[in-house]
Protein backbone atom coordinates (compact mmCIF):
# COMPACT_ATOMS: atom_id res chain seq x y z
CA UNK A 1 0.00 0.00 0.00
CA UNK A 2 1.38 3.94 -1.00
CA UNK A 3 1.88 6.16 1.88
CA UNK A 4 -1.41 7.79 3.37
CA UNK A 5 -1.36 11.56 3.29
CA UNK A 6 -4.36 13.09 5.02
CA UNK A 7 -4.79 16.72 5.34
CA UNK A 8 -7.25 17.76 8.67
CA UNK A 9 -8.56 21.31 7.26
CA UNK A 10 -10.16 21.39 11.27
CA UNK A 11 -12.59 24.13 10.88
CA UNK A 12 -11.09 25.96 8.45
CA UNK A 13 -11.08 27.78 5.89
CA UNK A 14 -13.92 30.18 6.86
CA UNK A 15 -15.40 30.53 3.62
CA UNK A 16 -16.29 27.83 0.67
CA UNK A 17 -14.36 30.19 -1.85
CA UNK A 18 -11.03 29.64 -0.28
CA UNK A 19 -11.81 26.13 0.58
CA UNK A 20 -11.97 25.41 -3.49
CA UNK A 21 -9.08 27.28 -4.03
CA UNK A 22 -6.95 25.28 -1.20
CA UNK A 23 -8.37 22.93 -2.62
CA UNK A 24 -8.08 23.12 -6.30
CA UNK A 25 -4.17 24.27 -5.79
CA UNK A 26 -3.07 21.13 -3.89
CA UNK A 27 -5.11 19.15 -6.37
CA UNK A 28 -2.53 20.85 -9.34
CA UNK A 29 0.31 20.28 -7.42
CA UNK A 30 0.06 17.00 -6.45
CA UNK A 31 -1.27 15.45 -9.56
CA UNK A 32 1.80 14.01 -10.65
CA UNK A 33 2.84 12.22 -7.41
CA UNK A 34 1.65 8.40 -8.00
CA UNK A 35 3.85 7.11 -5.27
CA UNK A 36 1.54 8.44 -2.21
CA UNK A 37 -2.66 8.38 -1.16
CA UNK A 38 -3.66 12.03 0.00
CA UNK A 39 -7.01 12.58 1.31
CA UNK A 40 -8.59 15.96 2.20
CA UNK A 41 -10.54 16.17 4.63
CA UNK A 42 -12.51 19.42 4.72
CA UNK A 43 -15.41 20.38 7.30
CA UNK A 44 -18.58 18.77 6.38
CA UNK A 45 -20.21 21.60 5.05
CA UNK A 46 -17.92 22.07 1.88
CA UNK A 47 -17.75 18.10 1.46
CA UNK A 48 -20.33 18.01 -1.42
CA UNK A 49 -18.46 20.78 -3.02
CA UNK A 50 -15.82 18.52 -4.15
CA UNK A 51 -16.29 15.74 -6.64
CA UNK A 52 -13.26 13.74 -6.51
CA UNK A 53 -14.14 11.14 -9.42
CA UNK A 54 -11.98 12.37 -11.83
CA UNK A 55 -9.12 13.46 -9.29
CA UNK A 56 -5.99 12.04 -7.62
CA UNK A 57 -7.27 13.22 -4.05
CA UNK A 58 -9.44 11.50 -2.28
CA UNK A 59 -12.12 12.89 -0.05
CA UNK A 60 -12.55 12.45 3.92
CA UNK A 61 -14.12 13.68 6.43
CA UNK A 62 -13.26 14.34 10.11
CA UNK A 63 -15.96 12.15 12.62
CA UNK A 64 -19.10 11.31 12.11
CA UNK A 65 -21.94 9.90 14.11
CA UNK A 66 -22.88 5.75 14.36
CA UNK A 67 -26.04 6.13 12.91
CA UNK A 68 -28.68 7.85 10.92
CA UNK A 69 -32.15 9.68 12.94
CA UNK A 70 -32.99 11.40 15.10
CA UNK A 71 -29.51 13.01 16.21
CA UNK A 72 -29.70 16.60 15.54
CA UNK A 73 -26.75 17.80 14.29
CA UNK A 74 -25.51 14.89 13.48
CA UNK A 75 -23.92 13.11 10.02
CA UNK A 76 -24.44 9.48 9.88
CA UNK A 77 -22.05 7.41 7.72
CA UNK A 78 -24.01 6.43 4.99
CA UNK A 79 -24.73 10.36 3.86
CA UNK A 80 -20.83 10.56 3.88
CA UNK A 81 -20.16 7.23 1.93
CA UNK A 82 -23.29 8.75 -0.52
CA UNK A 83 -21.20 11.69 -1.23
CA UNK A 84 -18.44 9.87 -2.59
CA UNK A 85 -16.71 10.33 1.01
CA UNK A 86 -13.96 7.41 1.51
CA UNK A 87 -11.93 7.86 4.53
CA UNK A 88 -13.39 9.22 8.14
CA UNK A 89 -11.45 10.32 10.93
CA UNK A 90 -12.45 9.22 14.16
CA UNK A 91 -11.66 9.86 17.58
CA UNK A 92 -9.37 12.67 17.26
CA UNK A 93 -8.22 14.15 20.08
CA UNK A 94 -9.75 18.05 19.86
CA UNK A 95 -13.07 15.88 20.12
CA UNK A 96 -12.30 13.47 22.80
CA UNK A 97 -10.83 16.79 24.76
CA UNK A 98 -13.32 19.41 23.90
CA UNK A 99 -16.74 17.05 23.01
CA UNK A 100 -16.51 14.71 25.37
CA UNK A 101 -15.80 11.95 23.42
CA UNK A 102 -15.38 8.93 24.94
CA UNK A 103 -13.78 5.83 24.29
CA UNK A 104 -16.96 3.83 24.19
CA UNK A 105 -18.25 6.61 21.39
CA UNK A 106 -15.01 6.23 19.32
CA UNK A 107 -15.81 2.15 19.44
CA UNK A 108 -19.00 2.87 17.57
CA UNK A 109 -17.91 5.58 15.21
CA UNK A 110 -15.41 2.83 14.28
CA UNK A 111 -18.24 -0.02 13.73
CA UNK A 112 -20.91 1.96 12.32
CA UNK A 113 -17.81 3.78 9.72
CA UNK A 114 -16.63 0.03 8.85
CA UNK A 115 -19.93 -1.41 8.04
CA UNK A 116 -20.93 1.36 6.11
CA UNK A 117 -17.64 1.06 3.82
CA UNK A 118 -15.91 3.97 4.74
CA UNK A 119 -11.71 3.65 5.92
CA UNK A 120 -11.68 5.02 8.96
CA UNK A 121 -8.77 6.18 10.75
CA UNK A 122 -8.56 6.03 14.17
CA UNK A 123 -6.63 8.79 16.19
CA UNK A 124 -4.96 8.08 19.44
CA UNK A 125 -2.35 9.59 21.45
CA UNK A 126 -1.53 6.39 23.67
CA UNK A 127 -1.46 2.53 23.02
CA UNK A 128 -4.12 2.08 25.43
CA UNK A 129 -6.55 3.23 23.32
CA UNK A 130 -5.86 0.58 20.56
CA UNK A 131 -7.00 -1.87 23.13
CA UNK A 132 -9.21 -4.18 20.88
CA UNK A 133 -8.70 -2.42 18.16
CA UNK A 134 -8.72 -4.76 14.97
CA UNK A 135 -5.38 -4.46 13.40
CA UNK A 136 -6.87 -3.59 10.12
CA UNK A 137 -8.30 -0.10 10.67
CA UNK A 138 -6.14 2.83 10.03
CA UNK A 139 -4.41 4.00 13.02
CA UNK A 140 -3.31 7.69 13.82
CA UNK A 141 -0.49 7.92 16.10
CA UNK A 142 -0.70 11.89 17.63
CA UNK A 143 1.10 12.96 20.73
CA UNK A 144 -1.13 15.32 22.54
CA UNK A 145 2.00 17.45 22.78
CA UNK A 146 2.82 17.50 19.82
CA UNK A 147 -0.69 18.66 17.97
CA UNK A 148 -0.68 22.28 16.73
CA UNK A 149 2.39 23.04 18.87
CA UNK A 150 5.32 23.03 16.56
CA UNK A 151 7.03 20.92 18.80
CA UNK A 152 7.02 18.00 16.69
CA UNK A 153 7.92 14.42 18.13
CA UNK A 154 11.42 13.83 16.77
CA UNK A 155 11.58 10.95 14.46
CA UNK A 156 14.02 8.65 16.93
CA UNK A 157 11.11 9.35 19.46
CA UNK A 158 8.24 8.26 16.69
CA UNK A 159 10.04 5.48 15.90
CA UNK A 160 10.32 3.82 19.54
CA UNK A 161 6.72 5.04 19.70
CA UNK A 162 5.87 2.66 16.02
CA UNK A 163 7.98 -0.29 17.19
CA UNK A 164 5.76 -0.64 20.24
CA UNK A 165 2.09 -0.54 17.78
CA UNK A 166 1.31 -3.76 16.21
CA UNK A 167 -1.00 -2.27 13.90
CA UNK A 168 0.52 -2.40 10.38
CA UNK A 169 -0.68 0.55 9.13
CA UNK A 170 -0.40 3.67 10.92
CA UNK A 171 -0.15 7.56 10.41
CA UNK A 172 2.25 9.79 12.09
CA UNK A 173 0.52 13.45 13.38
CA UNK A 174 1.34 15.97 15.40
CA UNK A 175 3.47 19.39 13.63
CA UNK A 176 4.48 17.73 10.37
CA UNK A 177 6.17 19.85 8.64
CA UNK A 178 8.05 19.46 4.78
CA UNK A 179 11.15 19.51 7.00
CA UNK A 180 10.45 16.51 9.02
CA UNK A 181 7.68 14.59 7.05
CA UNK A 182 10.14 11.74 5.10
CA UNK A 183 11.67 10.96 8.32
CA UNK A 184 8.58 9.73 9.64
CA UNK A 185 8.24 7.18 7.27
CA UNK A 186 11.48 6.51 5.66
CA UNK A 187 13.01 6.52 9.09
CA UNK A 188 10.43 5.57 11.75
CA UNK A 189 8.45 3.47 9.56
CA UNK A 190 5.19 5.16 9.92
CA UNK A 191 2.65 4.18 6.74
CA UNK A 192 1.81 8.02 6.67
CA UNK A 193 0.95 11.18 8.22
CA UNK A 194 -1.92 13.35 9.59
CA UNK A 195 -1.56 16.71 8.79
CA UNK A 196 -3.15 19.76 10.31
CA UNK A 197 -1.65 23.33 10.09
CA UNK A 198 0.37 22.28 7.22
CA UNK A 199 -2.23 21.02 5.12
CA UNK A 200 -3.68 24.64 5.31
CA UNK A 201 -1.22 26.01 3.06
CA UNK A 202 -1.14 24.88 -0.34
CA UNK A 203 2.76 25.21 -1.11
CA UNK A 204 4.10 23.54 2.27
CA UNK A 205 1.57 20.46 1.73
CA UNK A 206 2.84 20.20 -1.44
CA UNK A 207 6.19 20.27 -0.28
CA UNK A 208 5.43 17.46 2.34
CA UNK A 209 4.30 15.57 -0.86
CA UNK A 210 6.84 15.84 -2.82
CA UNK A 211 9.44 15.26 -0.19
CA UNK A 212 7.56 11.64 0.83
CA UNK A 213 6.78 10.79 -2.94
P1 LIG B 1 -1.07 19.66 13.39
O1 LIG B 1 -2.43 18.85 13.64
O2 LIG B 1 -0.45 19.11 12.14
O3 LIG B 1 -1.52 21.08 13.22
O4 LIG B 1 -0.21 19.45 14.56
C1 LIG B 1 -2.48 17.47 13.46
C2 LIG B 1 -3.84 16.95 13.83
O5 LIG B 1 -4.45 17.47 14.77
O6 LIG B 1 -4.35 16.03 13.19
Amino acid sequence: MKPLIVANWKANPSSLAEARRLFDFIQKGTRGARGVEIAVCPPFTYLSSFDTRASNLKLGAQDCFWAGGAFTGETSPEMLKNLGVEYVIVGHSERRRYLGETAGMVDKKLKAALKSGLKPILCVSDSSQLKGVKKEIIVAFEPLSAIGTGRPYSVEKAEKIREKISCPFVLYGGSVDSKNAAGYISQAGFQGLLIGGSSLDSKEFIEIVKAIC
